[in-house]
């Protein structure tokens, strides 16, 4: 058995998660016949609490990123502003208080080599206006595919900005890369699944709640390079994008993220050597 996989037991069993411990030594299968060979689950809803999930495989950013261009504010990631919240994980941009930067929330993987998956997440978007709220992959500005939220949007429930970068192109938005998706009946500020599943030629994103499913495919600017894995809640005032900054706590609540993937750590041969230790048993069904 591969140490992740013995490791992602183990962590289940610490953290007391009321799951059958699953040996998904030969991977896991999703719902579109795509196998993936590792995983990384956060239950934020665990016994054990949403923190000590974000501690088994995340890292709380800290960082300050001045902003430029229209920004009115910088933004100040802060190891608060990432809490228990509703028996899930809360991520918030602070209310301005004016001192020139906003206090933001972001995780990130402890892996930078993730290559092509599919990433899920469960949670309800922000609704007090002025931030963005993302779940995306990111090496750098031109490897990068997002699923973002504006709050400041008219009809922020029910609309979604997907990515891939650059989502312009000679100054001007590209349709083919950066898709502004509205799900007339969707409200995303109750729990909802919203995914994208990362392959070589395409980004499957889609979302499933609200009792009605979503999809949209992007093939354009589809990442090549191995990546870490971000989530965020952040404003820099900007008119352009973000809005705000917020004037009052703005709010993601994530329930879980579960991200099937592929990387560059543990090959297709390690991978078919340790399935067939296993008895070459059938994929996890995700
Ligand atoms: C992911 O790994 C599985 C198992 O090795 C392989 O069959 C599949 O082609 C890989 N997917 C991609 C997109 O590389």
């Amino acid at each position: 058995m591969p140490s992740l996989t013995l490791s992602f037991l183990v962590a289940l069993a610490i953290s007391g998660v009321q799951v059958t411990a699953q040996n998904c030594a030969c991977g896991y299968k999703d719902s579109s016949g795509h196998v993936w060979r590792e995983a990384i689950i956060s239950t934020f809803t665990q016994s054990a609490g949403a923190l000590a999930a974000v501690n088994n495989d995340w890292i709380i950013a800290t960082d300050f990123e001045a902003q430029g261009g229209t920004a009115t504010a910088n933004i100040q990631y802060t190891t608060a502003n990432v809490f228990e919240y509703q028996d899930a994980l809360g991520l918030k941009a602070s209310a301005y208080t004016g001192g020139g930067s906003v206090n933001c929330a972001e995780i990130f993987t402890n892996r930078k080599d993730i290559l092509y998956g599919s990433f899920r997440m469960r949670a309800q978007v922000p609704s007090v206006p002025g931030v963005v709220f993302g779940f995306f992959t990111y090496i750098s500005d031109t490897q990068e595919q997002d699923i973002e939220f504006l709050s400041s949007d008219v009809d922020y429930y029910q609309q979604v900005h997907y990515t891939n970068q650059p989502g312009s192109l000679n100054g001007n938005p590209d349709p083919d890369a950066a898709k502004d998706v509205t799900i007339p009946g969707a409200d995303f500020t109750t729990f909802g699944v919203h995914r994208f599943d990362w392959l070589p030629t395409q980004t499957v994103y889609s979302y499933d709640g609200s009792g009605l499913t979503s999809q949209t495919i992007i093939s354009k600017n589809v990442p090549t390079t191995p990546s870490e894995f971000i989530l965020n809640v952040w404003s820099n005032g900007d008119p352009g994008w973000s809005h705000g900054p917020p004037t009052a706590d703005a709010i993601a609540t994530v329930q879980y993220v579960n991200l099937y993937f592929n990387s560059t750590s543990f090959s297709a041969t390690a991978f078919n050597s340790a399935c067939s230790a296993a008895g070459n048993i059938a994929p996890c069904s995700v």
